[in-house]
């Protein structure tokens, strides 16, 4: 089945279940327009909507977008201060209630500035309901930061008798991540041509498809998605099968 809506003809059937985003390119985007830096991020947040609504129209149950990485705290303080600002207006509800998203925020939240963390916790609490989509946004993420977490929490159980070392495998690692309410991502996508991780979801993406483009993140429409998710479909995901295996696994 194709839908005739899409600009590069996708099978519907096969749309990925998770997409991962590293939206990156937003400062060259504005620098090449003898712009502020904040100004690609502003028009970055168009983007995210429009990019937002149209995984929801595909039929994407899972959309997870790296807004601000533990590393971008290092970045100085009047263009954090604009990103957390934009963070607080980005936030409305209109986009999440006319595309019934679920919102949800993972990252080390206790460092944003309160005004925010109330913001996303609001957001949170009345999208709760939303079932087209679970939209996410790494706010303060990095994978080092979550799995170093995780080994905490996990050492803890242990110390108390509440787990035993025998009791850890894949699957409670997975658990004890921040991402445990959703299943690994089937695409990764990076924008603004750089071809690295920038410590992103390390554990999940193990076996993500992975696309980079050139296309700064402002520049991100409609066709450029449809451009990856083509790419996506166009691959054999054989988990360490031959192709044979997985070509008999199908019928
Ligand atoms: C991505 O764009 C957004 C954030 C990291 C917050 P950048 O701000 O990294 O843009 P470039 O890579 O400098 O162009
Ligand atoms: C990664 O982009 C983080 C986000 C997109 C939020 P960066 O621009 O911070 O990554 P590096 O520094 O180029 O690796
Ligand atoms: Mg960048």
């Amino acid at each position: 089945m194709t839908d005739n809506q899409n600009i590069i003809p996708l099978d519907m059937e096969r749309i990925p279940q998770h997409i991962a985003i590293i939206m990156d390119g937003n400062g060259r985007w504005a620098t090449e327009r003898g712009k502020e830096r904040s100004y690609g991020h502003q028009a970055g947040v168009e983007s995210v909507r429009r990019i937002t609504s149209e995984c929801t129209r595909l039929g994407v149950k899972y959309l997870t977008l790296y807004t601000f990485s533990t590393e971008n705290w290092n970045r100085p303080a009047d263009e954090v201060a604009a990103l957390m600002g934009l963070v607080l207006t980005a936030l409305e509800d209109e986009l999440f209630m006319k595309n019934d998203v679920r919102f949800q925020v993972i990252g080390d939240i206790d460092r944003l500035p309160e005004e925010v963390q109330k913001k996303l916790q609001e957001t949170i609490d009345h999208t709760a309901d939303n079932k087209a989509m679970t939209m996410v946004i790494a706010l303060s993420y990095s994978s080092r930061w979550e799995i170093t977490k995780a080994v905490k929490e996990i050492s803890t159980l242990v110390a108390e008798g509440k787990a035993k070392a025998d009791d850890i495998n894949e699957d409670f690692i997975s658990k004890h991540l921040v991402t445990s309410f959703m299943p690994d991502p089937d695409l990764l996508i990076r924008t603004g041509g750089e071809l690295r991780i920038s410590n992103y979801l390390l554990w999940q993406i193990a076996y993500s498809e992975l696309y980079f483009c050139d296309t700064y993140w402002p520049d991100f429409a409609e066709a450029d998605l449809h451009k990856a998710i083509a790419s996506y479909q166009s691959r054999q995901r054989r988990f360490g099968k031959t192709e044979e295996q997985v070509e008999q696994e199908k019928n």
